[in-house]
């Protein structure tokens, strides 16, 4: 297999005005929502990347037929409730944790047999989390000591549990709400603390009775029901913005305006950290896209200024953390993170992976058990490895806007799992990244 690397300048700048591809998560809840519904769903800014595909191909080998529709949107032929065919193959999500886990809580109830299974990086990341409270809902569940592949057997009667999660999971969550969609009975979710609620939304507008209580940390589905089919809008991925807003703030560079990006409040916990480290920006043309609430975001180049991060704000900002944490390198002062463990279970170990990457580059970190900490100051350049993990690739692209020297980043491929077309936005952003195929 050939692998990719990147090579970046220093002395670089961002400005000007871009728009990033469609939210992963929401693009993923909408092929498996609309797969299932009776009926067409039209999904408008489907985001195309290879974590996004995997799941699609996965619903074609099932039985589901895709189009794309005169505007390019991405048009699904739900097959309604226990319509899905059993699979000639294994599933493959490739590296994709929402994908296989969402999946299994999903195909739970739906009365097939499948095997679920992924790369060599999601197939070390642990899947009983979502297994065994499945299980208690009588579902068959057979996993390689707790990893991937895992095998769904078909043809079960589940009903519905109440269930404490151990860990603030988005995953888990919504994992078992899609079972509770064809389990008898209430299905409800109690989470420790607040996380991405796409699938609550999303069920909402395709019809089902989802009861959320005020504070959102207890979920519950009335099953089992059928789905309505319809028009899903995704707007862009905050965490793809997330490495051009914090490129445009610890830059030297002109305002950068990011068009339509997907501001959830249980996603934006980056917004509120940058925001703290005194990063300038504002949200403008705010308005909502289906019951996702959408923003421009305009960022100003700005002083950044080391914090602690309020653990609260963790589980809003899991995936930007790696981000944040060269937005801290490049401020003032120091950084601590702390309750981030989860880190250590993501497409790679994050905590250590960029402790080693930001140490390569000269920035002075130590890793604790559960985060990091940051002393604020020059980054020389260097050379990283990726880890086989897309948001520390496009992370130290980022870094390289204050580097001293070039940056390269061994690895970079699997940058197309969430961000197809990152080189080229990088680009018109005004960061040229050189691509070698090595
Ligand atoms: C996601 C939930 C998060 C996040 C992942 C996407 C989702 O994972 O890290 O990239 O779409 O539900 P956890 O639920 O494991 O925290």
């Amino acid at each position: 297999m050939r692998m990719q690397a990147y090579r970046i300048e220093p002395g670089q700048s961002l400005g000007g005005e871009i728009r990033v591809p469609g939210d992963k998560s929401i693009s993923h809840r909408a092929v498996m929502l609309g797969s299932i519904a009776r009926g067409r769903t039209t999904i408008a800014g489907f985001l195309e990347s290879e974590d996004c595909l995997r799941t699609l191909g996965a619903f074609e080998q099932m039985g589901v037929a895709r189009q794309n529709g005169a505007r390019g949107e991405l048009i699904i032929d739900g097959v309604g409730m226990h319509g899905l065919k059993v699979p000639a193959q294994a599933l493959d999500l490739g590296n994709s944790g929402t994908g296989i886990r969402l999946m299994l809580g999903l195909l739970a109830g739906q009365g097939v047999e499948a095997t679920l299974t992924g790369d060599d990086s999601l197939r070390q990341r642990p899947m009983e989390r979502v297994a065994a409270p499945l299980r208690q809902m009588g579902a068959a569940i057979e996993s390689q000591d707790g990893k991937a592949p895992v095998r769904v057997l078909g043809q079960r009667r589940l009903h519905g549990i109440r269930y404490e999660l151990p860990v603030a999971s988005a995953q888990i969550k919504s994992a078992l709400l899609l079972a509770g969609l064809a389990a008898h009975g209430r299905t409800e979710v109690i989470a420790p603390a607040p996380t991405r609620d796409h699938t609550e939304r999303m069920l909402k507008t395709m019809g089902v009775d989802v009861a959320v209580s005020e504070d959102g940390l207890r979920v519950s589905v009335d099953g089992p029901v059928e789905l309505r089919p319809g028009d899903i809008r995704v707007p862009g991925d905050l965490s793809s913005a997330a490495f051009f807003i914090v490129g445009a703030a610890i830059g030297r560079g002109r305002e950068l305006v990011i068009r339509n990006v997907g501001i959830n409040p249980t996603r934006d916990g980056v917004l509120e950290i940058l925001r703290l480290m005194g990063a300038r920006f504002e949200l403008e043309n705010r308005s909502w896209l289906g019951a996702e609430p959408v923003a421009d975001i305009r960022i100003t180049p700005s002083r950044l200024q080391g914090i602690e991060i309020p653990e609260a704000l963790v589980p809003l900002a899991i995936d930007e953390l790696p981000i944040v944490f060269v937005a801290a390198a490049a401020a003032s002062g120091r950084t601590v993170v702390s309750g981030a463990a989860e880190l250590r279970v993501k497409e790679s170990d994050r905590i250590s992976a960029m402790a080693r990457a930001l140490g390569a580059v000269g920035v002075a970190v130590s890793e604790t058990a559960d985060g990091m900490i940051i002393d604020g100051g020059p980054i020389r350049g260097g050379a990283i490895e990726s880890c086989g993990d897309h948001r520390i690739a496009m992370s130290f692209a980022i870094a390289s806007l204050v580097s001293e020297q070039p940056i390269s980043i061994g690895d970079t491929g699997p940058v197309a799992t969430s961000f197809p077309g990152f080189v080229e936005t990088a680009h018109g952003a005004g960061l040229r990244i050189g691509v070698t195929q090595v």
